[in-house]
Formats: C-alpha cells, structure tokens, sequence
C-alpha cells in the first residue's frame, strides 16, 4: 500500500474526492493533507476525513526553507507520491528533485492552452470549442510538465462560466483519483 499526500490551498474538493475513492478502494492511502492557507476548508474537509493535515509556513521563510521544512514532513510521514490539488504555489529544485518524478498536477484547461492561475475562466472566455482537464507530472515551470491523461467535452449552445466549471470540476473528481490510484499502482517499492 502507498502513501499519498495532497497539497491543497483552498476548497479541496480534489483532495476529498480522492481521500473517499481510496478509502472506498481500500487500495492505497490518502496519508496527509499540506496546506498553506490556515483558513483554507481544505484543512476542515481533512479532519472530517480522519486525515492527518500539516501546515506549512511561507511568510519569512524562503521557498527554499519552507520546501526543506515539507520533505522533513513527507519523510516522517512516509510518503511515496505528491498530488497537487489546488496548491497555488511554484516549487523550487528543492522539493522537485527531492520527489523526481513523483509529483503530480491536476490544471482546470487543456494545457498548453490557458496555464496559471484562472484556467476556468480563461478558457471559457478564449472562446474554445472544446474544454477540459490536465493531469501532468510537475517539472520547473508553471503547468508546463509532461501530460500524463487530459479529459475534455465540446460546449453547449447555451454554455455559461458556471455551468462549464460544473463539467470542469466533474471531470476532475471523476478522473483525478483512477489517474493517481494506477500511477501508485505502478510505483516499485
Ligand atoms: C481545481 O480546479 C484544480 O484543477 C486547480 O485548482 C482547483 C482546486 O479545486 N488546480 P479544489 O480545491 O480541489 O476544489
């Protein structure tokens, strides 16, 4: 069984929806929730869930220091893989070389199209026939990793921002944890 830690800043309903799937599973588990927002629900939705939630400090620190500080905490966790969920944060050599190969991202739009912060929005207002979904390994840049699995579905006629960010976030809880869960699956231990 693998250990999983999600890093969320906000909502977490990434974070949820894979914390149910593997506990339905029973396969691997969902180990830590690392949060850097005190207020973030993310940290509400882990105590509900029974899942260990750590908090990690930026202001003051560098990201270097504060990326030292978050493998001290993986490693005392025990963890095997990194899912970003939601974390608004770039991450330096430190904690990328730290986990190669063993983080991953999940992007709201069809990546390369519409990276950064708002790709909800962005890609509904570009226009684009086709939206959708990046699950992708995470490298030095911001959203720029190599596409592991991307999900996507034509707008309607009368498509609003709303109801395209319903689908987004549908095709995010439907297809984020089976991506996760068979890339654990694969991992040599
Ligand atoms: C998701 O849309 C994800 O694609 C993006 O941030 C959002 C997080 O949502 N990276 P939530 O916190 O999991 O509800």
């Amino acid at each position: 069984m693998a250990r999983l830690a999600v890093f969320a800043s906000g909502n977490g309903s990434n974070f949820q929806a894979i914390a149910e799937t593997f506990q339905k599973q029973n396969t691997h588990e969902t180990a830590l929730l690392v949060f850097d927002r005190k207020k973030a629900p993310c940290r509400e939705r882990a105590e509900r869930l029974g899942i260990p939630a750590e908090y990690v400090r930026y202001p003051g620190h560098s990201r270097e220091e504060a990326e030292t500080e978050i493998l001290k905490i993986l490693q005392n966790h025990n963890i095997d893989m990194i899912a970003l969920a939601g974390y608004m944060r770039l991450f330096t050599p430190v904690l990328i070389d730290g986990f190669p190969g063993k983080i991953i991202n999940i992007h709201p739009s069809l990546l390369p199209k519409h990276p950064g912060t708002d790709g909800i929005c962005d890609s509904f207002r570009s226009g684009d026939a086709e939206l959708g979904i990046t699950i992708h390994e995470v490298d030095y840049g911001m959203d720029t990793g190599p596409v592991i699995v991307q999900k996507s579905f034509f707008r309607s006629e009368t498509e609003t921002l709303e109801s395209a960010a319903g689908k987004i976030h549908a095709l995010e809880h439907r297809w984020y944890p089976e991506v996760i869960l068979d890339l654990l699956n694969s991992l040599r231990r």
